[in-house]
Order: structure tokens, then sequence, then C-alpha cells
């Protein structure tokens, strides 16, 4: 009673339900909930602190940011998602939040694809500026063993290089990215070393253009940590595996390299075992294998932890009896 009450009366508020609402579309931080709430920051703050008292939503430290989301855990957390699901974006005010709320997400929509077309052609390089990539794709190789794949879907594919790592295991690959840009750069690599089972189409990672549980295996390779809400993706990948179905993520591991979010385009300053335990649960995969590849040695002091995550879709979890018809529109 009293969590429940104490909950009550921290959402008996205006401004807090619509915090609420807008929290329900993605992390945010203060200076962006400022501009959709078009509140003052003390103003925000005080309220965000007080619904993080009372257990509504979480919040959480990144560099220079605090980011804030529904709380998934709790009596907090099952009354905020009650809420959310009664408020609809037909009452003004909330419709105006919304608008500003896409405003700000198209924003970085377009930071992102302006920084990966900049990019493209030298991304090869970029790619390895913080990590060891052959530990990296070592390891990765080494945590799926030597399975093979009816069909192996690569999210976030950029120029294609995982697409071609895993194309040797795999009767068809496809390779997902938002860019044309680098999808074009990814084209020309596929064709140079002559991958006739590989292939790549421009989608959105978060409405993937494949038929509910139609692939064995996906791999998500430095890609978490530019998205605005990493949980939606991978319930999105989740949809699209077959059960018993693998998925291999990899990540930074947490860092203080603000300068990537500012120059680099940067959402997330990477993630942490904890964080990707939660979205793992809440996607319904199980975790099977955590690796952690120590940052390399480099001149500019730079290097940075690199996390390996192999998940698999328990069979129990789908009742979808799909063919593996996969198919892109
Ligand atoms: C850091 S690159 C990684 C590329 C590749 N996986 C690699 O490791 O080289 C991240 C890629 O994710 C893509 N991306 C970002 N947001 C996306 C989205 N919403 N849907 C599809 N692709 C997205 C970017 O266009 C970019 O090519």
């Amino acid at each position: 009673m009293e969590e429940l009450l104490a909950g009550l009366k921290a959402t008996a508020e205006i401004t807090r339900l619509r915090i609420l609402f807008a929290l329900s579309h993605g992390e945010m931080n203060v200076t962006e909930l400022t501009h959709v709430l078009q509140q003052s920051q003390p103003r925000v703050s005080r309220h965000l602190k007080l619904m993080a008292d009372s257990g509504l939503i979480a919040r959480h430290k990144e560099g220079n940011w605090v980011l804030f989301r529904l709380r998934e855990e709790g009596k907090g957390g099952a009354l905020a998602r009650a809420l959310v699901d009664m408020l609809t974006g037909r009452d003004k005010l909330l419709s105006d939040d919304l608008g500003r709320l896409e405003t700000i997400q198209a924003q970085r929509q377009k930071q992102a694809s302006t920084y990966f077309a900049a990019n493209a052609a030298h991304w090869q390089k970029l790619r390895s500026l913080h990590v060891q990539e052959q530990a990296v794709e070592e390891s990765l190789l080494s945590m799926l063993g030597p399975a093979t794949y009816d069909l192996v879907i690569d999210l976030g594919t950029g120029t294609g290089r995982i697409l071609e790592l895993l194309a040797g295991s795999s009767a068809v690959a496809w390779g997902i990215d938002q860019s044309r840009d680098m999808l074009n750069v990814a084209r020309a690599n596929l064709e140079k070393v002559g991958l006739k089972n590989a292939q790549v189409r421009q989608a959105d990672i978060y409405a993937l253009p494949f038929a509910d549980a139609s692939a064995d295996l996906i791999s998500i390779h430095q890609v978490l940590h530019y998205l605005d809400d990493p949980q939606r993706a991978l319930l999105e990948a989740r949809r699209i595996l077959k059960a018993g179905g693998k998925m291999i993520i990899v990540d930074f591991a947490p860092h203080e390299l603000e300068e990537l979010r500012s120059e680099h385009a940067h959402r997330r300053l990477g993630i942490s075992a904890e964080q990707m335990a939660g979205f793992l649960a809440r996607a319904g995969l199980g975790l099977k294998e955590h690796r952690v590849l120590p940052p390399p040695w480099l001149k500019t002091g730079t290097g940075l932890t690199v996390s390996l995550w192999l998940a698999e879709l328990p069979i129990y979890q789908t009742q979808s009896n799909a063919l593996p018809k996969a198919l892109i529109q």
C-alpha cells in the first residue's frame, strides 16, 4: 500500500504525467526533457528527483549526461507503465510534447546519418581507432563455434565487415543499415570479396523487413551505442529470431570518452553488463556467454574495453510456427 500510495502521489501532477509520457518514448536527458516540456531545468530536475525517489523512473549517469527512463521493476515501474497506457497523444498538451519529442529524435537521427554519410569512405580506419579489431573478431567467431546457419542477419551492418565474417557459415546473409552511404561501401566490399550469398538493404533497426521467427543468427556489432532506445531494437531483433536462434552483440563497456558523443555521434558511452542483462531479460533472451576484451595499448591512451554477449531465444519463448521465409519487402 505505502509504495503504491507514494507512486500515486508522485504522479498526481500534470508535468509528472507529461514526463512519464515523454519517457515512454525512450530514454532522455534533462536538457531534452526541458525542451519537450518547455519548462526550466531546475523545475524539471525537481520533478525527476521526486519521481525517481518514488520508484517510477530510473536514472543512469553516463559521462556528462544523466539519462532517465521509465523503471521496469517494482510497483513503481508497473504503475508508471499502467499510467502511460492510459495517456493518449490526443490530449493537446501531450500531442505538443510528442511533436517536440519527435523533432529531437529526428535531429539525433539526422546527426547520426550525417556522421555516417561523411565517414562511410574511411569507416574501416575509424572503427579500429579504439579497439583491437582482430581480437574482437576472433572472440566473436570462437563464441559462435563451428555452427552453420540458414539465415544470418547483421543489424547496423555499416560497411559490411561482420556480414563478410559470418557469411561463410551461413546459407543466406543479410546486412541491414539505414545509411545509404555505408551500404554503398558495403556493396562494393561484398563484390570485391566475391560473396554471392550476402546482400544488404536499407532499413531501420526498429522496423526490420523480415518475418517473425525467420533468422537463425543475428549480429549487432558496435551499433547499440548509437541508438536512442537499445531495448526497443533488441525487442524488434527478438521478433525476427527463431526459437533456439542466437544473437551476438558487441559493444563498448562503459567509458568516459565524452568526445565520442560530440565528435562521433555516439549516444551512449558504452553498455554495462547490468544494462545488457536487463535488455536481454526483457526481450526474453537467455545469456549464454559474456566476454570482456581489455583495451589495447594505444599511444593515444584511448583504448576501450569491448564486451561481447552471446544470447539465445529459448525454444519455449516463441509460439510462432512461421516458416523460415525471410522476406525482404
Ligand atoms: C558504428 S557503425 C557499425 C557498423 C558495423 N556493424 C561495424 O561494426 O563496422 C553503426 C551503424 O549502425 C547504423 N545505424 C544506426 N542507427 C540505425 C538504425 N536506426 N537503423 C539501422 N541502422 C542504423 C549506422 O548507419 C552505422 O552504419
